[in-house]
């Protein structure tokens, strides 16, 4: 295919996932701290509301109506997968769910786009405080018009860094607990904020140095680290190969501590 025409591809479909974000990140902001229909999944702390999925139809009936041959994946089943499919949609329409059930002001929506297999577009937006974070493969990340590069940090002490922990925490020993202790000893401070999609546009925009987390899904981590990529960052998995694009662990950094936070991980 032309050169061209995949550039204005990707230009519409970087437009299409900004508007379909701006629409679900007002439907959360509608309806945040109000009555909600609560349900659970995976374990009784993994929550699913309503708002996910109104937000999840939303997006995808967007899809469909605008680019019926793509592929979507999204978090609470409403996608289609097409294995002849050139482009692929990523979506996690309320990323930090628990938060959004609590009152507790950090959840967003993330849709990432792949072509062919590799990252292309990454959109996530945080509807409460009104910040679009988007990106294009090859030109840079951005929150709204400006352009954002990640922090200069080489020292781990003075780091401030983000993790989480998974659903299976009550029950399974893989449960990052000594990584997060080693961390907080060796680091300035260790933030566990509940959105990952946001943890990883922080490391993008230079207001976090660091986050790791294991046990993610695709939707969680698909635009969040090509932002990371595209504001000069590293992005692997806990061994330091590429990251699992399932999601299955991921490290992010300004690239100066990533060597730092591997060893802490491994030790
Ligand atoms: C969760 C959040 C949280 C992370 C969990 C994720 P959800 O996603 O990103 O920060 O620690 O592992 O599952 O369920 O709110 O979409
Ligand atoms: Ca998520
Ligand atoms: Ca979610």
């Amino acid at each position: 295919m032309e050169r061209e025409t995949i550039e204005a591809e990707r230009l519409e479909i970087h437009d299409l996932a900004l508007s379909l974000a701006r629409q679900a990140g007002e439907i959360q902001r509608d309806r945040y701290e109000t009555r909600l229909d609560v349900d659970t999944k995976s374990a009784s702390i993994d929550l699913v509301t309503e708002v996910d999925r109104e937000c999840e139809a939303a997006i995808v009936a967007g899809i469909e109506r605008a680019r019926p041959a793509d592929a979507i994946l999204a978090e609470e089943g409403g996608g289609r997968e097409r294995r002849d499919a050139t482009w692929r949609w990523i979506i996690d329409p309320l990323d930090g769910t628990t938060n959004y059930a609590h009152g507790f002001p950090r959840f967003c929506v993330s849709i990432g786009v792949e072509r062919c297999g590799q990252r292309a577009v990454a959109v996530v937006y945080d509807p409460l405080l009104d910040e679009l974070f988007h990106a294009i493969e090859g030109n840079g990340a951005w929150l709204g018009e400006r352009r954002l590069a990640v922090s200069s940090r080489d020292d781990l002490g003075q780091a401030l860094l983000a993790t989480g922990f998974a659903y299976d925490v009550h029950r399974s020993r893989e449960d990052n607990l000594e990584s997060f202790a080693r961390m907080l000893k060796s680091a300035r401070g260790v933030r566990r904020d509940g959105s990952a999609a946001l943890d990883l546009c922080y490391v993008a925009a230079g207001r976090l140095d660091g986050y790791w987390e294991l046990k993610l899904h695709a939707w969680d981590v698909a635009a969040g680290i090509l932002l990371v990529e595209e504001a000069g960052g590293c992005v692997s998995g806990i061994t330091g190969g590429p990251p699992p694009s399932n999601g299955s662990d991921v490290v992010a950094s300004n690239g100066r501590l990533h060597e730092a936070m591997l060893a802490n991980l491994a030790s």
